[in-house]
């Protein structure tokens, strides 16, 4: 028995890092796989592996959502599960953040997550389900130097409870997951093996997390075993917000 068998999953951002990673241990655990993202060869790559459909998904665009979603309705004729997993990371000083780049990532990392809601819903209330919003550690703390980007992730943390309270009379259950710095082609641009060091040792866990120990905590809320938790915050980071080392 799959810890999904028999559930239809749209995953957000699906093409590498979590989002893939989501796909395959949904897959593995049973779930028929709707895979969104605007890498198209890598996305349908992925999909192929886990026997999953690809949709181009660009999450700031509400036609695409709404066609992912018609997607679910024609193929399975139910959608119990959503990810909103996509986002992008920038990062600038508030005085150096230009107006384009912080509307750029509000695009993407909060109305994605708003759209995705909204869209998904609409056939989620049929059967009840769950929608896991993908946070970070940037929505419990900000960090310098990543205002757009913590904001975002304010806003996602927010949303969930906002949808929570919403979507309770439909057997809906929202959560919010917050990791802290996981090796993903994400942090690349901004994190050289020295900056991991350091980072790392300001943890309890002293390395970066793997996109498989999120999708292990996803999977958990996507499924019927968190059936009592909803409008709540799943921290996996490491220790990293409660560490008291400087
Ligand atoms: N990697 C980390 O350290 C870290 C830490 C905390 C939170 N997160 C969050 O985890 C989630 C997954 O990130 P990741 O580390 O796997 O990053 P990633 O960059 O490896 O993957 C992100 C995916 O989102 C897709 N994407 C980007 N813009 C999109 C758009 N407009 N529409 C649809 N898809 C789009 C990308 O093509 C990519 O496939 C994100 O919400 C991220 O903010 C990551």
């Amino acid at each position: 028995m799959g810890r999904l068998d028999g559930k239809v999953a749209l995953i957000s951002g699906a093409a590498r890092g979590q989002g893939a990673e989501e796909a395959r241990l949904f897959a593995e655990e049973g779930a028929k796989v709707i895979l969104g993202d605007i890498e198209h060869e890598e996305g349908q790559r992925v999909a192929q592996e886990v026997g999953g459909i690809y949709v181009p998904l660009n999450v700031a665009k509400e036609a695409d959502w709404i066609a992912a979603v018609a997607v679910a309705e024609e193929k399975f004729g139910a959608l119990h599960i959503l990810v909103n997993n996509a986002a992008i990371l920038r990062r600038a000083p508030i005085e150096d953040c230009t107006l384009e780049e912080y509307e750029q990532v509000i695009a993407v990392n909060q109305t994605g997550v708003f759209l995705g809601i909204k869209s998904a819903v609409r056939l989620m209330k049929r059967t009840g389900g769950s929608i896991v919003n993908i946070s970070s550690t940037a929505g419990i703390r900000g960090p310098a130097n990543n205002v757009a980007y913590v904001a975002s992730k304010f806003a996602i943390r927010g949303m969930t409870k906002v949808a929570a309270n919403e979507f309770a009379k439909y057997g809906i259950r929202v959560n919010s997951v917050h990791p802290g710095l996981i090796e993903t082609p994400m942090i690349d641009p901004f994190f050289d093996d020295e900056a991991i060091r350091t980072f790392a040792a300001r943890q309890l866990i002293n390395r970066l997390g793997t996109s498989r120990e999120v999708a292990e905590m996803v999977l958990f809320l996507a499924s019927d075993a968190s059936s009592y938790s909803t409008g709540a915050e799943f921290i996996c980071d490491g220790g990293v917000t409660t560490g008291n080392r400087p």
